[in-house]
């Protein structure tokens, strides 16, 4: 297994650096940062980084136990995590249950946190400068960004991975309003769920309360939000180290 943790740094996003370690792996760096509004918001958090990476980790775990492919294959018990390399779609695919966000955006009339009849999977472009714009299925196609297969075959995984997901945190006394994920292709033309799985990237309730990255677009604190971040690993029974 590698193991030094690190590499050539190919990549600076928003949430987190991209070392490259060779051929087949890559290590993932969760920042102390926390951003919102495509990074016009931007504050440092510390202790965010550890937090989300420990999210990540436990929830991908879980998928895995469930047979959900993932690009996860070890944790350095911080911020980074060892993933494999892969060739990433350029979609953002988000699965509802609930009327939140930019759903709301789209189609207003419907009341917030209206429980569809049955989850939603959406597809939207990755591109910052475009904010991320929503996309149909024959876009893609023709694009060339996905095939026929692959699309299906998202469509199936993002569903049981809200499956899973939705039942652990019901389990756990929380709601799971929609959440985010992105895939990729390994060198045998296996689709892979890649990035993160985290408070960034879903929207968790406790009693009606978020306790997810939401807060800080409606203005809590960068401290306000790690707190949450912990009271959020407390809840889902992630422990604080390894
Ligand atoms: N297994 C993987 N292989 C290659 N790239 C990945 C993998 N998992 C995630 N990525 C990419 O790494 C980047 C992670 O950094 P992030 O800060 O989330 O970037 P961004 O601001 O572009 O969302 C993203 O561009 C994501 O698509
Ligand atoms: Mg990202």
């Amino acid at each position: 297994m590698v193991n030094n943790w690190t590499g050539e740094l190919i990549y600076e996003g928003k949430a987190k650096r991209v070392y490259r370690v060779n051929d087949e792996f890559l290590v993932m760096e969760f920042k102390d940062e926390v951003t919102a509004f495509d990074g016009a918001r931007k504050e440092h958090a510390p202790s965010k980084g550890r937090l989300a990476a420990a999210q990540t980790v436990f929830l991908m775990g879980l998928l895995g136990r469930y047979g959900i492919r993932n690009h996860l294959v070890d944790w350095d018990g911080d911020r980074k995590i060892l993933v494999r390399g892969l060739r990433m779609i350029p979609i953002e695919v988000i699965v509802r249950n609930y009327a939140y966000g930019s759903f709301l955006k789209r189609m207003p009339l419907m009341k917030p946190m209206t429980k569809f009849s049955k989850p939603i999977v959406e597809f939207h472009l990755k591109s910052d400068e475009l904010h991320d714009p929503l996309i149909t299925m024959d876009d893609i196609i023709e694009a060339g960004l996905a095939n026929w297969g692959q699309i299906n075959e998202i469509i199936n995984t993002a569903l049981r991975v809200n499956e899973v997901l939705g039942n652990y945190m019901v389990s756990r006394g929380l709601t799971l309003v929609d959440f985010k994920l992105e895939f990729g292709s390994d060198g045998s033309n296996n689709l892979v769920l890649a990035d993160e799985l985290s408070g960034d990237t879903m929207r968790v309730l406790i009693n009606g309360r978020h306790l997810d990255k939401e807060l800080f677009r409606r203005g809590a604190s960068a401290m306000d939000l790690v707190k949450s971040y912990e009271e959020m690993n407390k809840l889902l029974g992630i422990p604080l180290n390894t």
